[in-house]
């Protein structure tokens, strides 16, 4: 968030809701407004928004139109030194162990002892989806795990702040292409994967599939939401060599049935489902070929 000297304070409002299916038009919401910052705490089924910024009643509006899909939604407010805010966000980003291979973290902090044998993604968190604390990353990361990606060639369609595809390439990935049709997310990807030293074999660009018209991949990564990813069909199979694995995720738990079924036409099958919290993730070959 910037800060203008004139005004030395600023607003935390943490906006406590019981409706995850919410979080996607949440933050949607909130990006779009000015100068605001954000990240998330999860308890038990809560989930609250601590949301930063130094003209509250622009940020009222969400929280009010909140409260009608979700009447049990509660806000507190108070106010912060600037130094203070900026103090609670960065002690806020700790590194993240995700499974037994990742460890996500933010530049200012460096891994313990014990965790210099996991593989690092260096995240610097801004406006961006993908800071590695969001199940459906988690998912995806996890899947990743049960790969071989050495030499091999990646799409990441709606690479968000690039996190699967610094992992990707982590992992031995010749070549990963990240996409997303955000520019500014393409932006801090690609200021990420020069963090990671990753410039040689990431290559960031806007737009999606379309991007990868003369091109196939071994393995494609999508963590998108239910529409885009039924829309991505196609152009998956397009895109996917015969031997290829699609990992997607970002499918809340009710509309996995729809995924499922659209799968069930289409030139894939499902080789392994998983669940986290509210969110289901699925592994895809083509049917082409024998068991994978
Ligand atoms: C849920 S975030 C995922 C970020 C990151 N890959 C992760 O796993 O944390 C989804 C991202 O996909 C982008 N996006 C949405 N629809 C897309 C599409 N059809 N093609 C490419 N990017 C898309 C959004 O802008 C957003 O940055």
């Amino acid at each position: 968030m910037r800060h203008s000297a004139s005004n030395p304070s600023v607003w935390e409002v943490v906006i406590e809701f019981h409706r995850p299916e919410m979080e996607e038009w949440f933050v949607e919401r909130v990006t779009a407004l000015q100068n605001v910052g954000m990240y998330w705490t999860v308890r038990g089924p809560v989930l609250s928004a601590h949301v930063f910024t130094d003209a509250p009643p622009e940020a009222r509006s969400l929280w009010e139109e909140l409260a009608r899909w979700d009447p049990e939604v509660q806000v507190r407010q108070r106010i912060l030194k600037y130094r203070d805010w900026q103090r609670q966000w960065q002690r806020r980003w700790r590194p993240l162990r995700v499974g037994h291979r990742w460890l996500v973290r933010p530049p200012w902090r460096e891994a313990r002892p014990q965790d210099r044998d996991r593989l690092p993604i260096l995240i610097e968190p801004r406006r961006a989806f993908g800071t590695g604390l969001h199940e459906t990353t988690q998912l995806m990361l996890r899947w990743m795990e049960t790969l071989a990606f050495e030499g091999r060639t990646v799409a990441d369609v709606g690479t968000g702040t690039g996190v699967l595809s610094i992992a990707a390439a982590r992992a031995g990935a010749q070549k990963v292409y990240a996409l997303d049709i955000d520019v500014e997310a393409v932006e801090e990807a690609q200021s990420n994967v020069r963090l990671n030293g990753l410039t040689d074999r990431i290559e960031c660009l806007v737009g999606s599939f379309e991007k990868l018209a003369d091109e196939s991949v071994d393995i494609l990564l999508a963590n998108l939401e239910l529409e885009p990813l039924i829309e991505a069909i196609p152009a998956a199979a397009r895109v996917l060599r015969p031997e290829g694995v699609w990992l997607v995720s970002g499918i809340f738990r009710d509309h996995g049935p729809v995924f499922q079924a659209a799968v069930r036409s289409s030139p894939f099958r499902i080789t392994g489902r998983r669940r986290r919290g509210e969110w289901m993730s699925y592994r895809l070959t083509t049917k082409r070929k024998g068991p994978r």
